[in-house]
């Protein structure tokens, strides 16, 4: 078992709120994430995929190939873009970096398996400071 990671980044804006609670209110939760005009992070994205090494090629699989996955599914919808306005895979769901980083892994896990290897982490980096990981879902 081999795992490989691939990293790639993006710029966009966020909010972190609750609509149905006062700008009061989402300051004290989610601090300066919650300010009502927006702000943005450039975000580092690693997501690390894992397998059996091709014994004719030596890989697990094509970085190439999974570079283009995530260029696809993620990096094409995000860069630049309002996460909570723009983006067709955070509707609904309050724009975190956990609920990001769980939202990248549902656009990614098919196409992974497709290119014959499984996904194992998504790593998003928001800031020096902090980052989390998602391994899925049972784990
Ligand atoms: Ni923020």
């Amino acid at each position: 078992m081999i795992h490989i990671t691939r990293r790639e980044r993006f710029n966009a804006a966020h909010r972190l709120f609750r609509e149905e609670w006062s700008d009061e209110q989402n300051l004290e939760v989610f601090g300066k994430c919650s300010n009502p005009k927006w702000h943005g992070h450039n975000y580092e994205l690693f997501v690390t995929v894992k397998g059996e090494i091709d014994p004719e090629t030596g890989f697990l699989l094509n970085l190439k190939d999974l570079s283009l996955l995530i260029r696809e599914r993620v990096i094409e919808k995000v860069d630049h873009r309002n996460l909570n306005l723009e983006v067709d895979f955070m509707k609904g769901r309050l724009v975190s970096s956990e609920n990001i980083a769980a939202a990248i892994w549902d656009e990614l896990a098919e196409g992974v398996r497709k290119l014959g290897a499984e996904l194992h982490c998504v790593r998003l980096v928001e800031t020096e400071n902090n980052s989390v990981e998602f391994y899925g879902y049972n784990s």
